[in-house]
C-alpha cells in the first residue's frame, strides 16, 4: 500500500531537510539533548513513584484542561521570580513539551500565505511547522544583541505599505537557538514597543531560560513587559529534564487559549516532573549548568586549538556555538561527508527558511562528554581545513 498516495489535499507541505542529520553517529552536535549524565535514575523513581502514589486517583479520566495545577502554581511562582512575570494560574497551560505549545499556535493561527516573523536564524522545530503550513517567513537581522528594532520596524513599514500584516513576531531571546544570543535589556522595550505600533503579538519562546552558564544574569522577560496582552510566552523542560519527559508550558491571555485546540500532554509525565521540580529545581539547573560549562569550554578550546578559522562567540549560557566558516565552506554540502567521519551538525540553512546561509553552521555540545567533544572537533577541524586548504 502506496499511502503517499492517500494524503489530503491539505496535508503538510514537503520542506527540504537534510536526510544525513538522522544517520547515527559518535560524536553528535546536531541535538538539543538533556545532558545524559543529568538523569539521576535514584532521584528520577522517586518523583516517579510519588507523583504515582499522590495521583493514581486522578489516573483514569482525561486531565484537567489546563493541566496539573500544583505545577502550574509551581511555575506561576518560578516566572515571577525568574522571568519577572505576572500572571493568573488560569493563563497558564501545561503543554507536550514547548513544541506542542508551538504546534498548537501554529494550528490554530497560520495558514497558508500568512507572514511571520522570525529572527534571522531561527528554531528549526518551528520554521518547519510554520513552512509545513504554507507560511511565508521573512527573517529580520540580529547582530550579537538580539533582533535589531530598526531592521524590525522597517520591515513591518514596507510590509504595512503593502497592506500586509503579519500574524505574529517569533522570537527566542535567551540564549538563542542557533546563534546563542540573548536580546539586550535596551532592545526589549523597543521590541515591544513596535509589536504594538504594528498590532502584531509576539511569541517569546525561552525555552533556554534555565541554562544559564556564567556571563551577565539574564534580563527580565520581554512578557514582563507586557501590559497589552501582546506577548504569548511559551517554554519548557525537555532540555531540563530530558526530552522522553515532554512538558512544556504557555502562558497566554485567555483568549488566545480559548481559541487553541489543546492537546493534553501525558499526566504521568507532568505530575512526574511536578514532584521532580518541587524537590529538585534550582539543584538541578546548577548541576546542569556545570556539566554545560565544562562541555563548552571543551569545545571552545578544541575550536581555538584545531579551527582558527572558526568565527564565533563564545556563548554563556545554552548548548549550543554558531559558527561562521569562510565563504568556501557550504557546511549542508560537507554533512554527508561529516557523517562518514562520525560526526554530524546542524547546517545553516536549517535555520533559514529559504536554506541558504551555509557558510554557518551549528554545534551543540550537550550530548557528548568533554573528552570526546575535544575528539570529536579534531575530528571534524581536519575535515574543514581539508576543504579551506582545497
Ligand atoms: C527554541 C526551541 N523551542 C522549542 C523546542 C522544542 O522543545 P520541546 O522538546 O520541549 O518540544 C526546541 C528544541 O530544540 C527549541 O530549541
Amino acid at each position: 500500500m502506496d499511502y503517499s498516495k492517500k494524503l489530503s489535499s491539505n496535508g503538510p507541505i514537503d520542506v527540504l531537510t537534510h536526510p544525513a542529520l538522522k544517520a547515527d553517529v559518535k560524536y553528535i552536535f546536531s541535538v538539543t539533548n538533556t545532558v545524559p549524565d543529568c538523569i539521576d535514575p535514584v532521584e528520577y523513581s522517586k518523583a516517579a513513584t510519588k507523583a504515582i502514589h499522590n495521583n493514581s486517583v486522578s489516573f483514569g479520566p482525561y486531565p484537567p484542561a489546563l493541566g496539573h495545577e500544583p505545577l502550574r502554581e509551581l511555575l506561576q511562582h518560578s516566572v515571577a521570580n525568574k522571568r519577572a512575570i505576572q500572571c493568573g494560574l488560569d493563563n497558564i497551560l501545561i503543554t507536550d513539551g514547548a513544541g506542542g505549545a508551538l504546534k498548537m499556535l501554529v494550528n490554530a493561527f497560520i495558514g497558508p500565505g500568512d507572514i511571520v516573523i522570525a529572527e534571522q536564524y531561527t528554531y528549526l522545530g518551528t520554521l518547519r511547522m510554520l513552512l509545513e503550513k504554507g507560511a511565508e517567513i521573512v527573517h529580520v537581522d540580529t547582530d550579537d544583541e538580539g533582533m535589531i528594532p530598526e531592521s524590525l520596524d522597517n520591515v513591518l513599514g514596507k510590509l504595512s505599505e503593502q497592506n500586509k500584516t503579519p500574524k505574529f513576531i517569533l522570537t527566542i531571546p535567551v540564549y538563542q537557538n542557533p546563534t546563542g544570543i540573548t536580546l539586550s535589556q535596551d532592545r526589549r522595550q523597543k521590541i515591544l514597543d513596535i509589536s504594538v505600533k504594528y498590532g502584531i503579538p509576539i511569541i517569546e519562546n525561552e525555552s533556554y531560560a534555565d541554562f544559564r552558564i556564567d556571563g551577565p544574569k539574564l534580563p527580565n522577560s520581554i512578557k514582563s513587559l507586557d501590559e497589552n496582552d501582546m506577548v504569548i510566552y511559551v517554554s519548557s523542560f525537555t532540555k531540563l529534564l530530558g526530552c522522553s519527559l515532554r512538558v512544556g508550558f504557555m502562558i497566554a491571555p485567555q483568549q488566545v487559549l480559548d481559541l487553541l485546540e489543546t492537546r493534553r500532554p501525558s499526566h504521568l509525565a507532568v505530575v512526574t516532573v511536578y514532584e521532580y521540580l518541587n524537590e529538585h529545581y534550582d539543584a538541578h539547573v546548577t548541576r546542569v549548568a556545570g556539566m554545560l560549562k565544562d562541555r563548552r569550554d571543551s569545545m571552545v578550546a578544541a575550536l581555538n586549538k584545531h579551527l582558527p578559522e572558526a568565527d564565533f562567540t563564545v556563548p554563556s549560557g545554552g548548548m549550543m556555538m554558531w559558527i561562521k566558516m569562510p565563504d568556501k565552506i557550504n557546511s549542508w554540502e560537507l554533512l554527508d561527508e561529516a557523517v562518514e567521519n562520525d560526526f554530524k551538525y546542524n547546517p545553516g540553512g536549517v535555520f533559514r527558511a529559504k536554506r541558504d546561509e551555509n557558510q554557518f553552521f551549528r554545534l551543540t555540545y550537550s550530548h557528548n562528554t568533554p573528552d570526546e567533544i575535544t575528539e570529536g572537533i579534531e575530528v571534524l577541524s581536519q575535515m574543514f581545513k581539508k576543504h579551506l586548504d582545497s
